[in-house]
């Protein structure tokens, strides 16, 4: 059966990932393919109620708890969602996957890892790794220029977003040595060009699956 492609984006906050997506998805639609967009934490029935829990702000979970709740919406996901979309031929791409929590779990909230931690992330994936994944890199200071002036626009910061700058500089240099680790996989894309300059760098990448 012709099985699809699995695509994820990944980038700070503000790094214009929510324009690059929906400019991607047009794109390949345009060249005859089906496409599933998705995200993560909450594009699942149950993901929807975890990612309420995640992000709202109501709750603070501790370090070990925010982790464990964004697996279990991973693998609800994986099974519910993209792993039906890729049996149907479907490319799947999704805002967010597993190294947004190595980057900002792991790194972020600097869980101490013998091992064991990263072996759950690849458990919580139920045996699906991306195809490609891209990094839109922008760094912490233009990232957070972009985010005030969204923010003064009226567009609402979430409990991950409200971190400390050192946070979010923990959050890139994870990112950083992921695309180091991973070379193939991760494409790093210059997030502070123009949007038809990413957009172009984007489609070059993919068009070479
Ligand atoms: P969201 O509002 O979906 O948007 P954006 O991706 O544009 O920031 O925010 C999701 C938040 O959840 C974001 O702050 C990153 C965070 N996150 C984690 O901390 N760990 C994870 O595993 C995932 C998938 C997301």
């Amino acid at each position: 059966m012709n099985q699809g492609k699995f695509i994820t984006f990944e980038g700070g906050d503000g790094s214009g990932k929510t324009t690059q997506l929906s400019r991607t998805i047009d794109w390949l639609k345009s060249q005859g393919k089906h496409v599933l967009q998705t995200f993560e934490p909450g594009d699942s029935a149950l993901g929807k109620e975890i990612r309420r829990l995640l992000l709202s702000g109501e709750h603070t979970p501790v370090p070990a708890a925010e982790l464990l709740l964004f697996l279990a919406d991973r693998a609800q996901h994986v099974e519910t969602v993209i792993k039906p979309a890729l049996a149907a031929g479907k490319w799947v791409v999704c805002d967010r996957y597993t190294d947004s929590t190595l980057a900002y779990q792991l790194a972020g909230r600097a869980l101490k890892d013998n091992g064991q931690l990263r072996d759950m992330l690849a458990w919580a994936e139920c045996g699906v790794s991306p195809d490609k994944t891209i990094w839109l890199d922008l760094s912490v200071e233009d990232a957070a220029a972009r985010m005030a002036s969204r923010e003064a626009g009226g567009e609402a910061a979430n409990r991950l977003d409200n971190e400390k700058v050192s946070f979010h500089k923990a959050v890139y240099a994870a990112f950083d040595n992921i695309q180091r680790e991973n070379p193939t996989r991760v494409q790093r894309i210059n997030a502070g060009q123009s949007i038809e300059d990413v957009q172009a760098d984007i489609q070059t990448v993919l068009g070479q699956l």
